[in-house]
């Protein structure tokens, strides 16, 4: 079975990296990081300024934060991992930018999400709109840095589905 994580991670503490890092060591999946190509500095990841970069970017639907690459052939894998930092209650824009550099369809997807503290809410709806008709969310679910159980049974319970 061939896996791969794909993670966004942006604050200098790498919380979803940390993550990402760990789920593609339980699941044995490829890794791979979503990378701005303008990087987010501490200013612009400042959610408490209404006029900061991310806010600005979370408030526009139409945002799609440029990427330096994007993965080749998602049809190649049987279960693509997608993780991020929640965003005001959901993904970063710059996750719809990725799902929509590459053809998904048909693709098996399970996401998961750090945070400081908000669920995944509709997060996995939202993704949804934007994934093609074809693929499939079969999971979602938050994950903190430090559960290295929950890690492990997200890597098992997912491709189970
Ligand atoms: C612009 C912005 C918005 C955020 N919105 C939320 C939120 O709505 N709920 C929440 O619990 N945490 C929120 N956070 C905190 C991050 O989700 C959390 O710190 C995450 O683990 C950071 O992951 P990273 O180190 O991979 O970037 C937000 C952070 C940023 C930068």
């Amino acid at each position: 079975m061939k896996k791969l994580v794909a993670y966004f991670s942006a604050s200098d503490m790498c919380i979803t990296k940390t993550v990402a890092e760990k789920l593609a060591a339980a699941a044995g999946a490829d890794l791979f990081e979503i990378k701005p190509q303008v990087p987010y500095t501490k200013e612009e990841l400042d959610w408490t300024d209404k006029n900061s970069r991310s806010s600005l970017e979370c408030r526009d639907k139409s945002s799609r934060p440029a990427i330096t690459d994007t993965v080749k052939n998602p049809k190649d894998y049987d279960i693509i991992f997608i993780g991020f930092p929640i965003w005001w209650y959901t993904a970063p824009p710059i996750i719809k930018t990725f799902l929509e550099s590459a053809d998904f369809s048909g693709c098996k997807i399970a996401i998961f999400a750090t945070s400081g503290g908000s669920g995944m809410g509709n997060t996995a709806g939202d993704i949804k709109e934007i994934c093609p008709p074809s693929a499939r969310i079969i999971a979602a679910k938050r994950l903190k840095r430090s559960a290295e159980k929950e890690i492990a049974e997200f890597a098992r319970v997912a491709e189970e589905q």
